[in-house]
This record gives C-alpha cells, structure tokens and sequence, in this order.
C-alpha cells in the first residue's frame, strides 16, 4: 500500500522513438503527491506536462514506470474506470460539458457518473444541494439553473465546470491552465473558486499554470518539469521565500542552458 493517494515512480514515455524525431517526453519521473495536497506545475512548452496528465488519466500508457492512485496500481487500467477516481479541467470552458444541457442537467451528469443507475434525473433533493453549491460560488449561478451550458459566459462555464468535476468528490482533480482562456477578471475568480473548492473538499490537485503568481500563490506546493525531469520542487519556507521574479529566472536559465550551443532563436520563447 502507497502512502500517497498519487505516487509516481520511475514514470517515463517516448514519443517516436527510433526516428530523428525521438523525444522523450516523461524521463523516469519519481513525483508523491500526500492526501489532500494542491501541487502548482510548471513547464515550459514541451516539458511534458500534458504528457504527465495523460498517464494519469490514462488516455496514454508509459514506457515504463508505475502509477498508484490510492495505493492501487492504476498504470495499465482504463481510461473510463479511471475516470470514476479523478476529473480533469482544460483551457476550453465547453470541453467536458453538454452545451445543449442545461446547468444543472450538467451537474447531475456529473454528480450521478459514479452511481451505477443506467438513466438520470434531478430530483428535487439534489436540485436544491446543487443551486447551495452554485451560490456559494458567488457568481450569479444558482439564478441560471435552467440556462443551457452553452449559453453562459466563459467564467461562469468554467466556474460551473470546477463544480461538475468536484461534484462527485474524486480523488484527484487534474487542472491543465484551466483559466488561461480567460479575461483576467473572469480568470481570478475561477481561480478563487478553485482554491475554495479544493480547500473544502481537501481533494489532491495538480494544477498546470503558465502564471508565477499563481504556481507560488495557489496550493501548497509547486513543481517544475524541464525535459520530463523534476527539476525543482518547492514547499514551506523555501516556496514562501521565493518570488515569482525568481522562479522565471530559473525557466529561463534552463532554456538557455537548453540552446547553448545549438541554434538559440527560440531561447527567449520559454514560456
Ligand atoms: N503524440 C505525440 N507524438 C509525438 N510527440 C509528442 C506527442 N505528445 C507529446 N509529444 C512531445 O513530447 C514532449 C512533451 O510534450 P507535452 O507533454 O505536450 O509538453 P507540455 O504539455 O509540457 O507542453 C514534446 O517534445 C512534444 O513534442
Ligand atoms: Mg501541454
């Protein structure tokens, strides 16, 4: 039995291998993610952060290495039944939604995957526990019940993604800059709504984020993967003394690093 509900070990996937397009995209990654833990990840393009969620998720297998969700090997099993464990939130606010359902035909989408019933319905019980969950939010929701998904705005879309991911408290909440679409006002409050919600679930989170701020201000935790290695990992008094000023320095003495020697015109493209 793992003691962490996510352990990683030795993790590695390739892409292409035995081409002069080779990559190796995950190389032995070792990473332990504790109960309840909200991990900030950090990357720069192609550093295989996408590939890391994949795995996870199970959408790719690996080359080699090991995935324990909950002490359970997860490595080889399938997407779908994955699925019942763990929920995953994209850039896009419609991916993973019924645009043509309304709000709170989503939720109960969402909140009734893990039970085994073979049709849906929104009975009144969890129609009121849905609309005490969307006012929490703050954002106007619970008003829009009725609304089709794809007729709100891309923050209230996304804000009510978070809670049809959360819905059905999975162990693991995956996050790939999941308000990086978003127009700056909208993004903060998705994000409030993100702190809030995995803070009062206590579910394990990664979360995939271009933004210093954000990759040392949320969660607990942050990480940075260069060339599918970790190469930096930073909790406690270490992550609260760093700056965001600081930690892009370190994306940018690696990407150097990376160019020097070879051809350097995308050096200054890190992010
Ligand atoms: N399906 C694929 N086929 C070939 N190469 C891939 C594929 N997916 C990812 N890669 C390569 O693996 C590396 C890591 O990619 P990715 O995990 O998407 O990085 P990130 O999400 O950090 O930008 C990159 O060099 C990318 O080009
Ligand atoms: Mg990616």
């Amino acid at each position: 039995m793992s003691s962490s509900p996510l352990s990683i070990r030795g993790l590695t996937k390739g892409f292409e291998l035995g081409t002069v397009n080779e990559k190796l995209a995950l190389d032995h990654l070792d990473l332990e993610v504790p109960g309840g833990q909200f991990v900030t990840v950090l990357g720069a393009n192609g550093s295989g952060k996408s590939t890391l969620f994949n795995l996870v998720l199970g959408k790719l297998f690996p080359d080699a290495g090991k995935i324990f969700l909950n002490g359970e090997d997860i490595t080889r099993q399938k997407d779908y039944r994955r699925a019942l464990n763990m929920s995953c939130l994209y850039q896009n606010p419609l991916r993973g939604t019924a645009p043509n359902m309304t709000l709170e035909e989503n939720l109960a989408l969402a909140y009734t995957r893990k039970a085994s019933r073979s049709f849906f319905a929104v009975n009144r019980r969890d129609s009121a526990y849905f609309r005490e969950l969307l006012a929490r939010l703050d954002m106007g929701l619970e008003d829009r019940m009725k609304t089709k998904m794809g007729l709100l705005s891309g923050g209230q879309r996304q804000a009510a993604s978070l809670l049809m991911a959360t819905v059905a408290q999975p162990s693991l909440l995956l996050l790939d800059e999941h308000t990086a679409a978003l127009d700056p006002g909208s993004a903060e409050k998705v994000m409030e709504v993100t702190r809030t919600v995995v803070a009062r679930d206590r579910i394990t989170t990664l979360m995939i984020t271009h933004d210093m701020d954000y990759a040392l201000s949320v969660g607990e935790r942050t990480i940075l993967l260069d060339e599918g290695r970790l190469v930096l990992d930073l909790s406690g008094e270490a992550r609260a003394a760093m700056t965001p000023g600081a930690l892009a320095e370190q994306f940018y003495v690696r990407a150097r690093r990376r160019h020097a020697g070879g051809n350097s015109r995308e050096s200054g493209a890190a992010l």
